[in-house]
């Protein structure tokens, strides 16, 4: 019987979110089939513009203490903006969970995998395996400011960034931890100290002062603005790109960008410092997503690429310490990309779906992942 089992909540929200969730379920349970462990699921039809429109809210009451009792959360994507306004569905419901949870790790790999083409030229994979790591809580994204003298000609608007030591310290130790673990074990730090004159030299003094705690891990600093650049130009030069909730918003999406379709990105929302002995109201679980929204354009039409919910679900799994299972869903990914690639090339079968210039669906390229899957032990 399984060593170990875990209790995920399901929330598809909206959209594709509800069409790329299924599948994903799938290769994530043919894992756990293979590797031996149970994946319990509690499936909630919350935070979605659906469940908005029957209750008037997108999250009931007790949403808090439902997702406390999860180990981790599995979410789709949040939004129907022909009927709900943006800052209603998504702070009602996502980064409710980032505050509420203290999810102040986003972290977002940018890998170019084969068989996806990028929209930079003559790149392959070894070009372009990255992660970059957003804090996801302080800094620019603060609600600390004004307006002063509105409507006259002394109007005024001010927004101040906020920096604490303990915010700022958390991501920029949690990136080097990350480098150390990677073989290039090399660490890129986002900043702007030549405009902005008071916060971001603040960050580079504690990207130095936490960095002689990893004499093995080598650092890099880049002003955001040349930073941009390099990602489109010399992509191959990162290994884990560290910034503060603003740069790191930018390039969090920049990356992904580079590496084909926005379709395959996962992210996590993570909070490594709760500890799995808490319970009740003071546990904080993280959050496992695409990078993509509900996409109005395509939903319904059953072919959203799967490849970003499942990918997601990779991160999921190995955040739960369930290594090996991690590994097989990866290789699951990058095998079946690059082979229905090639037959693509071939003008044989074509599973892989229209954002990677193919004819397939999300159900044909989902199960062509799970049954790879389930091939591995
Ligand atoms: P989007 O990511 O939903 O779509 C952008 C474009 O990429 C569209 O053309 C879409 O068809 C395509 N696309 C996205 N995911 C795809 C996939 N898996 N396969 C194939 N093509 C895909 O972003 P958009 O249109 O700006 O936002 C739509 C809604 O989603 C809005 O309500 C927005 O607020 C919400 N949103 C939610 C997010 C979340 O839940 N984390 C993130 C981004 C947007
Ligand atoms: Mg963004």
């Amino acid at each position: 019987s399984p060593s170990h089992s875990y209790v995920i909540a399901v929330l598809p929200g909206d959209g594709i979110g509800i069409e790329v969730m299924p599948p994903a379920l799938r290769c994530l349970e043919a894992a756990a089939k293979v590797f031996g462990f149970h994946l319990e699921w509690r499936h909630y039809p919350w935070a979605s513009c659906t469940y908005y429109h029957q209750h008037g809210k997108m999250l009931p009451d007790n949403w808090k203490p439902l997702l406390q009792a999860c180990d981790a959360i599995y979410f789709g994507a949040v939004g129907d903006p022909a009927t709900v306004p943006d800052h209603i569905s998504l702070w009602g419901s996502l980064l409710l969970f980032r505050r509420e949870f203290d999810q102040y790790i986003n972290l977002r790999p940018c890998r170019l995998i084969s068989g996806v083409t990028s929209p930079l030229a003559n790149r392959d994979g070894k070009h372009i395996d990255f992660v970059t790591v957003r804090e996801n809580t302080e800094g620019e994204y603060s609600s600390i400011g004004g307006r002063i003298f509105e409507g006259t000609d002394r109007e005024t608007v001010i927004q101040n960034t906020v920096f604490t030591r303990i915010g700022v310290d958390r991501v920029i130790r949690y990136a080097f931890e990350l480098a150390r673990s990677r073989p290039a074990k090399k660490l890129t730090s986002a900043t702007k100290s030549n405009g902005i004159s008071i916060t971001m030299p603040y960050w580079d003094e504690r990207v130095e002062v936490i960095g002689k705690e990893y004499p093995d891990v080598k650092v890099e600093k880049y002003h955001i603005d040349i930073l941009c650049a390099h990602f489109v130009q010399r992509p191959h030069i990162f290994d884990v790109v560290v910034g503060s909730n603003l740069f790191g918003d930018i390039l969090s999406d920049l990356g992904p960008a580079c590496t084909g379709t926005i379709g395959i990105a996962p992210s996590a929302n993570l909070n490594p410092s709760a500890t799995r002995g808490e319970s009740g109201d003071t546990w904080m679980p993280s959050l496992f997503e695409p990078v993509h929204g509900s996409a109005p354009d395509i939903a319904g039409k059953g072919i959203a690429n799967p490849v970003g919910m499942i990918w997601a679900g990779q991160m999921m799994l190995e955040h739960l310490g369930e290594k090996d299972a991690a590994n097989a869903v990866m290789g699951a990914i990058e095998r079946v990309l690059k082979v229905s690639r090639s037959a693509q090339l071939r003008g044989e079968s074509d599973i892989l779906t229209p954002d990677m210039h193919g004819k397939g669906t999300t159900e044909g390229l989902g199960r062509a992942i799970e049954e790879e899957i389930l091939k591995s032990s």
